[in-house]
């Protein structure tokens, strides 16, 4: 898939509604090419184009079907008939300043930091509408039974667009909560290589100093 709407090839036209308002495009368009193609301008919700930044979350809604879904916009291809709507906001999660320096049981923390990590009531809202597909439910329980690894191997592939935020009944934020466990998991539990110690070791002892300096200097003209 394309991540660049410049090059049309197809002559084929479909009709989408976009925010409500009926186009025809051609198909194998993207939903942010096929905004870009009617004249949208973008100055929120496309970032880096390849599902990677959460910036482009959308829902939508195929012909015939009364089900409204979420999908990131740039990888998601449009279809005749479908309506979709950038959500184009920022949810307002509540941020944690944690500092794990401080940290000493990033099991037990995890409540101190997020009292209602154990309040799911197993709706799970939070997993229909994350557009990775991410078993976000259990990924919470995960986090509260102290399963970190399992949770953060389930987390791996959020990207952060919170779409699972405001769905949730109990104001759990499944998205800030997977990130703190893969932040714990990394720092308390992963094995490090042990090249990687000796490599910060080296850093520390100064032992790159002249390339850190030459990759600072002022390019020269030549
Ligand atoms: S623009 Fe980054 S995920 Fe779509």
């Amino acid at each position: 898939m394309s991540s660049l709407p410049v090059e049309i090839e197809s002559s084929q036209l479909i009709k989408v509604e976009i925010m409500g308002k009926v186009y025809e495009v051609p198909t194998g368009l993207t939903m942010l090419q096929a905004m870009w193609y009617t004249g949208y301008e973008l100055l929120r919700g496309a970032g880096c184009l390849g599902g990677i930044c959460g910036a482009c979350s959308t829902t939508y809604r195929t012909k015939g079907d009364i089900k409204i879904k979420t999908c990131l916009a740039c990888q998601t291809e449009v279809e005749d008939g479908m309506s979709f709507s950038l959500v184009y906001t920022y949810y307002p999660n509540r941020k944690i300043p944690y500092d794990f320096d401080a940290v000493e049981d990033p099991k037990q923390d995890l409540f101190r930091f997020y009292p209602e990590a154990s309040l799911c009531r197993n709706c799970d809202a939070c997993t229909e509408a994350c557009p990775k597909g991410i078993d976000v439910r259990t990924g919470v329980w995960e986090a509260a039974l102290g399963k970190f690894k399992d949770c953060s191997e389930k987390f791996l592939p959020c990207v952060m667009c919170s779409l699972c935020v405001p769905v949730c009944i109990a104001d759990i934020a499944p998205n800030q909560i997977g990130l703190y466990v893969r932040r714990s998991q990394g720092i308390f539990f992963n094995e490090r290589p042990p090249q990687l110690l000796t490599r910060i070791e080296e850093i520390k002892e100064g032992k790159f100093e002249s390339e850190w300096e030459s990759l600072l200097a002022p390019v020269q003209d030549v």
